[in-house]
């Protein structure tokens, strides 16, 4: 078991929650930081699993200094646009290093955004100017890349068409790599990072790597039916469709619109920020769940 204090941002969230167990499985004792306001039922959960609450904005720098205090690592898992992706996280990052914590692990869980052409994804640019503050500033981080979550595969991802049986794909061919990594894998994971003094400034992890091609044939044997692949286009098609979905968007602080989920897939398809190498290995005692698992047990919703 392992005494270490952890502080996490996000801990109200999907991921967040989930590293918050992780961490607290593994022995840690972990100290979440909550928006004023959080209402009572989510904080009751919270406090139920033996969580320490702080409830302080992340811009209030003295408290979140104070929360910081005796963590061997702060964890974000906080989700938005760049007035809480750069601003808030750039404060909690501010205050951890005031703080002396000695570690920082930012909320990335992406694909490999550093590789991909900025001006692609919004999402990776606001990702990608938070890591310039976050290697300039005077503590060591260790940016967890999962590529997508596997669990969209049976959610918002048009990629496994149930219904029409078919699996959409983008591009030259079906065979390009893609990574997918569950939610509970990655934060698994990152409870693992967040713990670990010695890890590295990326890990790179993916539960399956697996092209349009594979996912045809893996759905096929969970759902007993073939799957045929289905081409969208070319990705300058994808390009254009993106382009006009946006423009047709209202602005909104919504992190994934439908565009945004689009230039996920582009950047799926156009391949510069698949993981390699994978580190999985790092921490032996983990199991990763694949994409049959995954199809297998979301396949009642959608079939
Ligand atoms: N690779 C993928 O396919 C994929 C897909 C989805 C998400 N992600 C990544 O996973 C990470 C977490 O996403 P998620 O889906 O778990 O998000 P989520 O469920 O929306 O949770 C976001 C968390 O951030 C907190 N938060 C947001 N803005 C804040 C602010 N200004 N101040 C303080 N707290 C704030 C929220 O607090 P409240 O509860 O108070 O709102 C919540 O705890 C993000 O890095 C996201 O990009 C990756």
């Amino acid at each position: 078991m392992n005494q270490q204090r952890i502080v996490l941002a996000g801990a109200t969230g999907n991921l967040g929650g989930r590293i918050a167990w992780a961490l607290q499985q593994r022995g840690a004792s972990v100290r979440a930081i909550v928006r004023p306001g959080t209402d009572a039922e989510r904080l009751n959960k919270l406090q139920q699993q033996q969580m320490e609450i702080v409830e302080a904005d992340l811009n209030a720098h003295a408290d979140i200094v104070r929360a910081c205090e005796g963590a061997s690592c702060v964890v974000s898992a906080l989700l938005g646009l760049h007035k809480t992706l750069v601003d808030a996280q750039g404060a909690l990052l501010d205050a951890a290093v005031e703080a002396g914590v000695p570690r920082f692990i930012p909320s990335d869980y992406a694909m490999d955004f550093n590789k991909v052409e900025p001006g692609l994804n919004r999402n990776f640019d606001l990702h990608r100017e938070f890591k310039v503050r976050l290697d300039r500033a005077p503590i060591r981080s260790t940016s967890v890349l999962n590529g997508a979550f596997m669990n969209l595969l049976t959610g918002e991802a048009p990629l496994v068409l149930f219904k029409l049986r078919r699996v959409l794909y983008w591009g030259q061919g079906p065979h390009q790599l893609l990574d997918f990594t569950t939610m509970d894998d990655t934060a698994a994971y990152t409870a693992e990072a967040a713990l670990d003094t010695e890890a590295p400034p990326v890990l790179r992890i993916a539960g399956e790597q697996i092209s349009a091609a594979g996912l045809a044939a893996v759905a096929s044997e969970v759902v007993g039916r073939p799957f045929r692949l289905l081409r969208g286009g070319s990705l300058r098609r994808l390009q254009r469709i993106i382009g006009m979905t946006r423009a047709l968007t209202p602005n909104s602080e919504a992190p994934f619109p439908v565009w945004q989920g689009m230039q996920y897939l582009y950047c799926m398809f156009e391949g510069s920020g698949l993981l390699t190498p994978l580190d999985n290995q790092r921490y032996p005692n983990l199991r990763w769940t694949g994409v049959r698992t995954v199809l297998q047990a979301g396949r009642v919703n959608v079939v």
